[in-house]
């Protein structure tokens, strides 16, 4: 199944036989057109290990109990939001659902400013709509429709960052199950195992934010940035080692230090204090979240690998740390350098990392 380089493999097919062992595994009664039971969903996306032996490796790291209620929500008829600050794993944890449930991810629409209503209704073949006149042959069904039709998950992501009414066009989808073509004067009607995951970015909070009709038929679960440093260690960790895998990247994996240290800097940052609490610190403009440490990881393996002896060195590390944290020349800057000189200089593990960062000023 992943034999075609491909640069990204969807979930279904990176981890098409944990899917497959679990739906071996599998006796429960599981909802209509639903490829596993809710538990085995949950199981995939949490880890452990089956009654076979076989292990499943956990994809989302955190609490089970919110991945319960992800999965809950969609056995019944209202939709799920996935709700969080940017880099907490919504749209990682919306197509791993969509895998484990529907056996495939990419009934996907992206939401932009841009976003019509016709991505997520239906388009025509405007050459067949003049040679033809209306007709189910001229209609481009959207991943939407696709979905309705085949009892499949649909995926909508930045729900809002759409324009209100292009979103409202889920209101009827959703209460109606049903899209309705009026040009044919037909409709389309979601068949059992149809259900919508979005995922929506609390920074873009009141771009266009929900209305309170569409608000109604979402269940919403937040997603929130790791509780503690062990926690967000474990997510770099393992999300790096699967990066240097798919990339072949000649580069020894970072050590345990590494990641601490990293996580640290991102941590202290994003939370205004110091991890002990004893000093108050500024926080950069730009989201500081456990996405933007896993890429600082990525960054500096790829630096050791192709222009170091493949060890990650500090100065790997001071180029990607500042890439990620600067997002504003002046501002950020001074928040780096305040960070630098009264909590990176002090440390006394840290020292290469400190001299590092004074290089590159
Ligand atoms: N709790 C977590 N468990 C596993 N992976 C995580 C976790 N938190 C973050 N990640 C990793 O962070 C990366 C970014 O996550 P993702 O792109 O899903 O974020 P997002 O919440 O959709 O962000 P945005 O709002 O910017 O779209 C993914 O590679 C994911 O594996
Ligand atoms: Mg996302």
């Amino acid at each position: 199944m992943t034999s075609t380089p491909v640069l990204r493999h969807h979930a279904e097919n990176l981890f098409a036989t944990e899917l497959e062992e679990l739906r071996k595994a599998d006796s429960g009664r599981r909802p209509e057109g639903w490829h596993m039971t809710p538990q085995s969903v949950v199981t995939y996306l949490i880890g452990g290990a089956l009654s076979n032996g076989f292990t499943i490796t956990p994809k989302y790291i955190g609490n089970r109990r919110l991945m319960e209620i992800a999965v809950a929500t969609l056995t019944t008829d209202r939709a799920l939001l996935l709700y969080g600050l940017p880099g907490t794993a919504k749209s990682w944890v919306s197509e791993h659902l969509s895998a484990a449930i529907s056996g495939d991810s990419t009934l996907l629409i992206q939401g932009t400013a841009g976003t019509s209503e016709e991505a997520i209704r239906y388009g025509w073949n405007y050459a067949r709509l003049l040679a033809e006149g209306p007709s189910e042959n001229a209609l481009v069904a959207s991943p939407m429709m696709r979905a309705m039709q085949t009892g499949k998950i649909a995926r909508i992501e930045e729900l809002t960052r759409m324009g209100a009414d292009v979103q409202d066009t889920l209101i009827t989808i959703l209460s109606e199950k049903s899209l309705p073509i009026p040009e044919l004067n037909t409709e389309v009607q979601a068949v059992r195992g149809f259900n919508l995951i979005a995922t929506a970015n609390n920074r873009d909070k009141g771009v266009n934010d929900l209305s309170a009709a569409l608000k109604r038929r979402f269940n919403t679960v937040i997603l929130p940035v790791p509780d503690t440093l062990e926690e967000e260690m474990d997510i770099v960790r393992q999300r790096v080692a699967s990066y240097s895998k798919t990339m072949e990247l000649p580069a020894e994996p970072p050590a345990a230090e590494e990641i601490r240290r990293v996580v640290t800097i991102f941590r202290e940052l994003r939370s205004g204090a110091t991890l002990d609490g004893k000093a108050k610190l500024k926080s950069p403009s730009g989201s500081l979240s456990t996405a933007e440490a896993i890429s600082v990881m990525n960054n500096s393996l790829s630096m050791a690998a192709y222009f170091g002896d493949g060890q990650m060195k500090a100065t790997d590390l001071a180029s990607s740390i500042l890439g990620a944290v600067v997002k504003d020349p002046v501002q950020d800057k001074i928040v780096w350098k305040e960070y630098l000189e009264t909590v990176v200089k002090p440390r006394d593990e840290w020292k290469d990392i400190y001299r590092a960062c004074k290089d590159l000023d």
